[in-house]
């Protein structure tokens, strides 16, 4: 009797215990561990002596050598800015904190809230295609695609499914309580960004002029106003641990955060490419506080969206969550 009583308790602790525990191990590895799981990029002299080597080390050079295979003056075809994937996604999105790509592998497909469906890989890269290097689409089955997406896996191989090492992308930056100010950021312009990047943000050309030395900032050659980087934040955070180029790390940044965010506001006044994607941010209440394109679900004008200051934003958007729970 004792006994069959103590099995039942048993049994029953098990069907409530194990699948709480399971549970709560699942929440802790999506949650918890991502963000501790350091990686160090593969060395690309392991890359195989294989067909598929091969693919995988075009997908490199693609990354490296943009605008030589598909600037306007491309080999291949002529559908991008002049840009080339490794401007932004340094050392060909290796390195840790500079854009790194190290996570694509690992999460994509994926759910974004931008687009509001999973994207594919291929998507995603098309993405940047179209408004980072403010060009066109390339097919999915074209050899080009096919070369990006095996350079990826390739870069994210040794990261688990689902996990996101540490440095993948940039690191965020903390958002300033005042508004950004372009006035002060074109004088650190003057200071510390001109020499390479140029009066005109035009940056210098190769002098074949088949590509840039020094990537442009703004003008028609940038990336457009639909672009990553054209949110403060996003341009902010990059520059925080990146530039000025070759003194700038993650370990070492040579900008202070106020300085990041005055130097976005300023470069992101200039004119540039203006072009608009119609079904980008379905769900309007998705929106990050930096997104300079209303309508929003708050009553915040585009201009506090694009400069700050965005605490009030946020605040608004937790209260509004808080009521709608
Ligand atoms: C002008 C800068 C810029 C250029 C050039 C650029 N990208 Fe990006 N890319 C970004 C930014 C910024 C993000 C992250 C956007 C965000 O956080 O919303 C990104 C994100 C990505 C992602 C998704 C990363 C992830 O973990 O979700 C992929 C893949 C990607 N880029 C591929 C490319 C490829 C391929 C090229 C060249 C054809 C390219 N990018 C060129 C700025 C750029
Ligand atoms: C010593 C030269 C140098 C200086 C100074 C410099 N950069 Fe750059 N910057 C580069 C180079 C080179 C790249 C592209 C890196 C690559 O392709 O590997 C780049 C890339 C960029 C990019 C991404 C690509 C693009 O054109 O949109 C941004 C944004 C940027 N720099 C902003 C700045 C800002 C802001 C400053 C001033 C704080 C600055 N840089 C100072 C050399 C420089």
């Amino acid at each position: 009797m004792k006994n069959s009583r103590s099995n039942w308790i048993l049994a029953i602790g098990i069907v409530i215990v194990l699948p709480v525990t399971i549970y709560f191990l699942l929440w802790r590895v999506k949650h918890e561990s991502p963000q501790k799981y350091a990686w160090v990029a593969p060395d690309s002299s392991t890359i195989p002596l294989t067909a598929e080597g091969a693919q995988i080390r075009y997908g490199k050079s693609l990354f490296g050598n943009t605008s030589y295979y598909l600037g306007p003056k491309g080999i291949v075809a002529k559908i991008s800015n002049g840009m080339n994937c490794q401007n932004c996604h340094l050392d060909a999105g290796a390195r840790n904190f500079a854009n790194c790509l190290s996570a694509v592998a690992s999460t994509y497909p994926k759910y974004r809230t931008r687009s509001g469906h999973n994207e594919s890989v291929e998507f995603r890269i098309n993405e940047c295609l179209e408004r980072s290097l403010n060009g066109e689409k390339l097919d999915s089955l074209s050899r080009e695609m096919r070369a990006l997406v095996a350079y990826l896996r390739w870069l994210g191989k040794d990261v688990p499914r689902n996990i996101v090492p540490a440095g993948a992308g940039v690191p965020e930056i903390s958002f300033l309580d005042r508004a950004a100010d372009t006035v002060r950021g074109r004088s650190i312009y003057a200071a510390k960004c001109i020499t390479c990047h140029g009066i005109n943000g035009a940056g210098v050309r190769n002098p074949d002029s088949s590509g840039f030395v020094y990537p442009p900032l703004w003008g028609p050659d940038s990336y457009n106003i639909s672009a990553g980087l054209f949110r403060l934040s996003r341009f902010a955070s990059f520059i925080s641990c990146n530039m000025p180029f070759g003194t700038a790390s993650h370990a070492k940044p040579q900008l202070s955060h106020e300085e990041c965010w005055d130097l976005a506001a300023y470069v992101n006044s200039q004119a540039r490419p203006d072009r608009k994607f119609p079904y980008d941010w379905p769900d309007i209440k998705n929106k990050p506080a930096d997104y300079p394109f209303g309508p929003y679900a708050d009553a915040f004008s585009e201009a506090v969206h694009k400069f700050g200051p965005w605490g009030p934003i946020k605040e608004a958007k937790r209260l509004a969550a808080s009521i709608s729970k």
